[in-house]
């Protein structure tokens, strides 16, 4: 019997001729069954099915909380869609950059078009984003036709708010400033039936001097190993052969648990669960790699030659002033391990630009490491200022085209860069994870090795979800034209 199975038993044994139970999830339970009543009740009225959208706008972590969204969105009677034109749109926000927040201004504007035309029409906002102050007044203010409001630490709660909602004509907000709770079993929605994100602790304490995460995702909490190894070891019964072990920083899982366990032990036991082919995990804060990991990881046959390692700048000072806690030194003697240890590892990173008073030679130093690790893939992001961080109060806030400048010299060497590490790999063949079909050429499918690498090759759907060899020929940069062969 499959998770969701039984969850839907528990669902269906909640009375609703008493009042909901007080304990969690049970209080939850209940309110799917409540809504699904509420559901039926209006399909029945229009003579159709009662439609739901769900847009995710940020990282894995969002993501994953996307799928508990449509786990419950699906329970409670609603046909999933693509298009934003139904009855039920949420949108999972991010903040982490500007753009995210424009992002979600700019597209709020659209469904308040299609709301005029479809009266029935219900709109929900969650995730990071709402967990500002600032964001909340403006909506409350400027967009009156949003119905529904929660954010990052209570949306276990969602099926109680949704009820409230439905019940109500009124706007429902609900935002909590923190939590220590951590719900398991609710419903969930896996985009894909072969490989899953699985959280492995909330919320970050390294309060990064730019970054609007640990205000937004409030403090660490690690789940539990017995939840996490339940949940995988079902998901494995499922048909999942890969796992995305998620966190902010997951080298310090287990700090706050009762009984201390480090990543690197419980990386030891998902290694250990049948069926389970493939482990990745991220984010990997370089301070607190441990020598353990890297060990776990050189013995491992199942944890995948990638780590991602963000370093965010290769100058000492800007690192200091971004309270990253290392210096380009212990980055680049980190990676020469790593890289010594598990010659075959790939390893990405994420890079900031125009951080306040980082100057052209600040950014030469960034370069420097680029050049010197060879990243086999790196993210670049511009410096976005973000409201209540210590960042944002700095007074030598760097000139917009100094950035851009140094931006655009980074991303070059990056580019060669990742370009000659991945060109290594030509003519090997490697085991790859064919994900989908590739959406321009349907005659190829697109897989994943070992290592991040992108490669794709001819195949249909009947393979998707299978881990074939697959001989690299042809290199494009950051990803691989290969075929599949008979080994
Ligand atoms: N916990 C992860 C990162 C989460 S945010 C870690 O520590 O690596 C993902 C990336 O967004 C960060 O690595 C950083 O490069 C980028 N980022 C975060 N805040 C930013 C900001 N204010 N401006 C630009 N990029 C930012
Ligand atoms: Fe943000 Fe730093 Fe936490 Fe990553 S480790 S989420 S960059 S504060
Ligand atoms: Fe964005 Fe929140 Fe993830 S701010 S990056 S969605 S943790």
């Amino acid at each position: 019997m499959g998770q969701n199975d039984e969850i839907k038993k528990l669902m269906e044994a909640q009375d609703l001729m008493l009042p909901p139970p007080g304990q969690e999830p049970q209080r939850q339970h209940y309110f799917i069954k409540k809504c699904r009543e509420i559901i039926r009740a209006k399909s029945d009225k229009m003579g159709r099915p009662l439609t739901a959208c769900s847009v995710c706008m940020g990282c894995q972590m969002n993501a994953r909380d996307s799928e508990k969204l449509i786990g419950i969105l699906e329970q409670a009677g609603y046909q999933m869609t693509e298009d934003e034109n139904a009855d039920f749109v949420i949108y999972n926000t991010c903040t982490v950059r500007d753009n995210a927040n424009q992002k979600v201004y700019g597209r709020l504007g659209v469904l308040n078009g299609m709301k005029k035309k479809n009266p029935h029409m219900r709109i929900a906002l969650c995730g990071c984003m709402m967990q500002e102050e600032s964001v909340i007044q403006k909506i409350k203010k400027s967009y009156r036709f949003v119905d529904l409001i929660f954010g990052t630490h209570n949306i276990f709660k969602f099926p109680e708010l949704l009820y409230r909602m439905l019940e109500s004509d009124g706007r429902v907000i609900d935002i909590w400033q923190s939590t220590d709770q951590i719900v398991e079993d609710l419903p969930i929605v896996r985009k894909y039936p072969f490989k899953s994100g699985v959280n492995v602790m909330f919320g970050c304490n390294n309060f990064c001097s730019y970054c609007i995460v640990p205000y937004v995702r409030g403090r660490e909490r690690s789940r539990r190993p017995k939840d996490i190894l339940r949940e995988i070891v079902q998901l494995a019964a499922d048909g999942v052969v890969e796992v995305m072990l998620l966190g902010q920083n997951v080298n310090s899982y287990g700090k706050n648990l009762e009984e201390s366990v480090s990543f690197a032990e419980l990386l030891r036991e998902v290694e250990k669960i049948d069926g389970l082919e493939r482990i990745r995990f991220m984010t990997s804060h370089p301070k607190d790699l441990s020598d353990e990991l890297i060990q776990v990881m050189k013995e491992s046959q199942k944890i995948c030659r990638h780590l991602h390692l963000p370093l965010q700048s290769g100058s000492t000072r800007i690192l200091q002033a971004m309270n990253r806690r290392y210096t380009k030194e212990q980055y680049l003697e980190l990676a020469w391990k790593i890289r010594r240890e598990i010659p075959d590892i790939a390893i990405t990173t994420d890079i900031i630009v125009g951080f306040p008073g980082e100057t052209l030679e600040d950014v030469e130093e960034t370069i420097d490491v680029v050049r010197q690790v060879k990243f086999e893939n790196a993210f670049t992001f511009l410096y976005s200022k973000r409201t209540g961080t210590p960042a944002a109060a700095m007074e030598n806030q760097t000139p917009e085209a100094v950035a851009k400048e140094g931006f655009d010299k980074l991303l070059k060497v990056v580019q060669d860069t990742a370009r000659e590490r991945v060109a290594l790999l030509q003519g090997q063949t490697l085991p790859a994870l064919a994900e989908e079909v590739n959406s321009q050429d349907v005659s190829l499918l697109t897989g994943r090795l070992s290592n991040n690498t992108i490669v794709h090759f001819p195949g249909d759907a009947s393979m998707i979800g299978k881990i074939m060899d697959v001989r690299l020929e042809a290199c494009h940069g950051f990803y691989y034209v290969g075929k599949a062969v008979q080994v």
